[in-house]
């Protein structure tokens, strides 16, 4: 537990990742010292969040742009009059959500995005948590030759099948991702990135995105990435976040995964979410 500027305080929710931030009202503006203290406890724990919060749209977009410039999402259905705003929503008669498998948003962007910040409006009496997973820990717990020989390697990433012409129909059908024909963006990026704020090198390829390594087959990239993929999301690696109505999470897509829970049938869970850009990784 750590104390900063005016009484905030810092309280990992778990030894590997994820700090939840109190004494902070997310609606009144930040001050630089708050900034700061908020900025490094991002760096130093990879997703960070905040309870009890009453955020108008304004606040919440706000916010976001404190860290950088916001990445309209093309996919996903806006909040009315907010375009930059991406309404993240599960009404009691759908069965699936949005993001229930291991993924870090956005790595099919050449420049992916830095993180998002989901703020929640209505959640379920129980379920719909968010886990997240240490990119940091999935690294620095690999054996020395491994992590030379990825070292060396980068992956393709690509939205295509995600949100791309083969998914159109249920995008059509439940309405809350659209523009298919968007869905071309493909990127290169390292298999271990250096960390643009923490400087610590951290794993950088996912289950949702990640096609394979570049310059080898499918086939032979399937098992190596079959194996990070169950080494990366060992539960040790891992933090759980139970909503309410009023919780924030901000977390870094550099450094975590996240995999949204899908168990809350037969109830609406509601958010808002706003990405911020990142920059080129290396
Ligand atoms: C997402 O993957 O952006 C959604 C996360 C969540 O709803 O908890």
């Amino acid at each position: 537990m750590a104390r900063g500027s005016n009484s905030i305080e810092i309280r990992p929710v778990s030894p590997s990742l994820g700090a939840e931030i109190l004494g902070v009202d997310l609606s009144n503006g930040l001050d630089d010292e708050t900034f700061a203290v908020i900025k490094q406890a991002y760096s130093d724990h990879g997703v960070i969040f905040f309870r009890d919060q009453q955020l108008k749209p304004e606040d919440h977009v706000a916010f976001a742009e404190r860290w950088n410039k916001i990445n309209i999402n093309r996919f996903f259905h806006p909040v009315d009059g907010y375009p930059m705003i991406a309404e993240v929503r599960k009404e009691p008669k759908d069965k699936k959500n949005i993001g229930s498998n291991w993924h870090t948003d956005h790595s099919y962007d050449q420049i992916p995005a830095m993180g998002s910040v989901l703020y929640a409006l209505e959640t379920p009496p129980i379920g719909g948590d968010t886990i997240f997973s240490s990119m940091y820990l999935a690294y620095e717990t690999l054996s020395d030759g491994l992590k030379a020989m990825l070292g060396g390697l980068s992956a393709d990433h690509s939205s295509r099948h995600v949100f791309g012409a083969s998914r159109a129909d249920e995008a059509t059908k439940t309405g809350r991702i659209g523009n298919a024909k968007l869905a071309t963006q493909d990127a290169v990026h390292p298999v271990v990135i250096t960390h643009p704020l923490s400087g610590r090198k951290a794993l950088y390829v996912n289950p949702e995105f990640t096609l394979g390594f570049t310059g080898w087959t499918p086939e032979e990239s399937k098992p190596l990435l079959d194996y990070l993929y169950a080494h990366a999301s060992r539960p040790e690696f891992t933090c759980r976040f139970r909503w309410a109505d009023g919780s924030v999470a901000f977390w870094d897509n550099r450094a975590t995964w996240h995999c949204a829970l899908n168990d809350y049938h037969g109830h609406r869970r509601l958010m808002h979410r706003i990405t911020v850009e990142g920059e080129s990784l290396n």
